[in-house]
C-alpha cells in the first residue's frame, strides 16, 4: 500500500507553489453505487488532468488535431482523496453511502468550541462546514489547481451527484516565513522518519486505512494587529527565534535591557537573512529548555518533549502549511496560515492544542499571565480558526483511493 501523492514526504521532494483544498459532499439520497461511480469519474479525470489531458480538448471531429498535440503542462499536479466523518454519518445519508462501523473513531469533526486556547473567529467569513470529501490540488501555477477544480465543477454540470461546498486557497512563500514575519517550516521532520510519523500501519480500528494517514486542516486567521503591539524582543521569546535569522533562543536567563526582556540566541549561527541547505541540528532543533520563557516559546511548546520523532508521545507531525490572504466581502482583507499535517493518528494535534505544558496553555507562545514579570511578554491570542477538518486519506487504490469502503 503506498501513500497518496500530495504529501511531500520523500527525501528532497518540493511541494508545488500553489494550494486549493475543496470541500464536496454528496447529493442527498444517492446510493453507494451512485457515489462510487462518481469518484470513479472524478478519479480517472484527475489522472487523466495529470498526464496533461483536459476532457473537453479531446479530439471529436476527423479533423481535429491529433489527442497528443492538445496536452496540457500538468505543472506537477497532485491530488490527494481525504474523507470527512460525515460521510460515514447515517443521519446525513439515507440510504448510507458507506459502512458507519468504518468510521475510525477519532475522525470526527472540529470540536464546536474549537480547541482548549484555539478558539474558533469571530468573524463573519468563518466557515464550519465539514463535508464528506476533502480533494487538495498542489501545483506549481494557480492555473494547474484552478483548471482542477473547474474540471471537477464541468463534471457536476454534466450531471455527477457532488456538490462542492468550499474552496480554500493557499501560496507558497519563497521567503520561506510566514505573516507575522519569522522564518517557518524551519523545524519539520527529518525525511527518514517522516513516513514512520505519517503512515497507518497497524489495522487498529481501519483496516482500510493500512498504508493510509491522516490529514489535519485548520484555516488559521492570524491578528497582525495583536502582534504588531508586541516589541521585537518580545515577539522573539514568543516564537523561540530571532527575527532574522531563525536561530533558536539560547537557553539562558534573557537580559533586562531598558525594563524589556532581551533573549540572547545560540552563538555560531552563521545565517543571514535566508536558511542554508543542511544547517546543524542545534539551529534547526534546539534540545528541550529550562528556562521558564524559552519553554514557554511557541516552537517549545509546540514540540515540547524534544525527543525522538517516532516516539508517540512526542506528538511529532509532519506540516505541509501554505499562506493566504482573502479579501472581507465588503473591505478589508483576512490572512493567515491554512496549517496542513499529516500523522497516521488525529491525537497528536489534539494533545498538543489541548496539554497545558503544550499550546493548550495559550493561544500562541508565552507565560500564563499569573506568572508574567516585568518586561516578559504575555501570551497572544494571534490565532483563530476560520475553517477545518481532520480526514482519513487512504492509500493509493485502483480506481480511486478508498474505493474498499464504498463496497
Ligand atoms: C498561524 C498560525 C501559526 C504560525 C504563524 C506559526 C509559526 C511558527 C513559527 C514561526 C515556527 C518556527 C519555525 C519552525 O521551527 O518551523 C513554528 C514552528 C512550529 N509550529 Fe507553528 N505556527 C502556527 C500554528 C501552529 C499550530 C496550530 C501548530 C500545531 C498544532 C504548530 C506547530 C508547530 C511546530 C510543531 C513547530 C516546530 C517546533 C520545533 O520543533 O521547532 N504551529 N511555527
Amino acid at each position: 500500500m503506498v501513500l497518496q501523492e500530495g504529501i511531500y514526504w520523500q527525501s528532497g521532494a518540493k511541494p508545488g507553489r500553489c494550494y486549493r483544498l475543496l470541500y464536496v459532499n454528496f447529493q442527498e439520497g444517492i446510493t453507494t453505487s451512485e457515489a462510487k461511480s462518481a469518484l470513479a469519474e472524478v478519479w480517472l479525470m484527475l489522472t487523466n488532468l495529470r498526464q496533461g489531458i483536459v476532457q473537453d480538448l479531446q479530439p471529436t471531429k476527423v479533423d481535429d488535431p491529433p489527442a497528443s498535440e492538445m496536452k496540457v503542462s500538468s505543472e506537477n499536479l497532485t491530488c490527494l482523496l481525504g474523507f470527512g466523518s460525515r460521510l460515514f454519518d447515517e443521519t446525513v445519508h439515507v440510504p448510507p453511502i458507506v459502512n458507519a462501523d468504518l468510521r475510525p473513531p477519532t475522525l470526527v469533526s472540529l470540536p464546536v468550541r474549537g480547541f482548549r486556547s484555539l478558539p474558533w473567529a469571530t468573524t463573519p467569513t468563518v466557515n464550519r462546514v465539514s463535508p464528506d470529501l476533502a480533494i487538495q490540488f498542489i501545483a506549481d501555477t494557480e492555473l494547474a489547481v484552478n483548471r482542477a477544480v473547474v474540471e471537477i465543477h464541468k463534471l457536476i454540470l454534466r450531471g455527477l451527484p457532488l456538490r462542492l461546498e468550499a474552496l480554500f486557497t493557499g501560496f507558497q512563500r519563497e521567503d520561506r516565513r510566514s505573516w507575522i514575519d519569522f522564518h517557518d517550516g524551519i523545524n519539520t521532520l527529518r525525511s527518514p522518519l517522516r513516513k514512520l510519523v505519517i503512515e497507518v500501519t497497524e489495522p487498529g480500528d481501519a483496516p482500510w486505512l493500512i498504508g493510509g494517514t491522516f490529514m489535519t486542516f485548520l484555516k488559521i486567521a492570524v491578528d497582525l494587529q495583536v502582534w504588531r503591539q508586541l516589541s521585537r524582543s518580545q515577539q522573539e521569546l514568543v516564537v523561540g527565534r530571532h527575527k532574522l535569522t531563525g536561530c533558536p533562543i539560547l537557553d539562558d536567563l534573557p537580559q533586562i535591557v531598558g525594563g524589556q526582556v532581551q533573549p540572547q540566541f545560540i552563538s555560531g549561527c552563521p545565517f543571514s537573512g535566508t536558511i542554508p541547505n543542511n544547517p546543524t541540528d542545534r539551529f534547526i532543533d534546539p534540545a528541550k529548555a529550562s528556562n521558564r520563557l524559552v519553554v514557554a516559546s511557541h516552537i517549545h511548546r509546540a514540540n515540547f518533549n524534544r525527543g525522538d520523532d517516532d516516539q508517540a508521545s512526542n506528538n511529532r507531525v509532519f506540516r505541509q502549511g501554505y499562506e493566504f490572504l482573502d479579501a472581507i466581502p465588503g473591505g478589508g482583507i483576512s490572512l493567515g496560515l491554512n496549517f496542513v499535517s499529516f500523522r497516521k493518528d488525529v491525537s497528536a494535534i489534539r494533545e498538543i492544542l489541548s496539554r497545558p505544558d503544550w499550546m493548550g496553555g495559550v493561544n500562541f507562545g508565552g507565560v500564563t499571565n499569573p506568572d508574567l514579570a516585568i518586561g516578559e511578554p504575555p501570551p497572544v491570542p494571534l490565532m483563530s480558526i476560520l475553517a477545518g477538518g481532520f480526514f482519513a486519506i487512504p492509500p493509493i487504490e485502483d480506481p480511486f483511493p478508498g474505493i474498499s469502503l464504498f463496497s
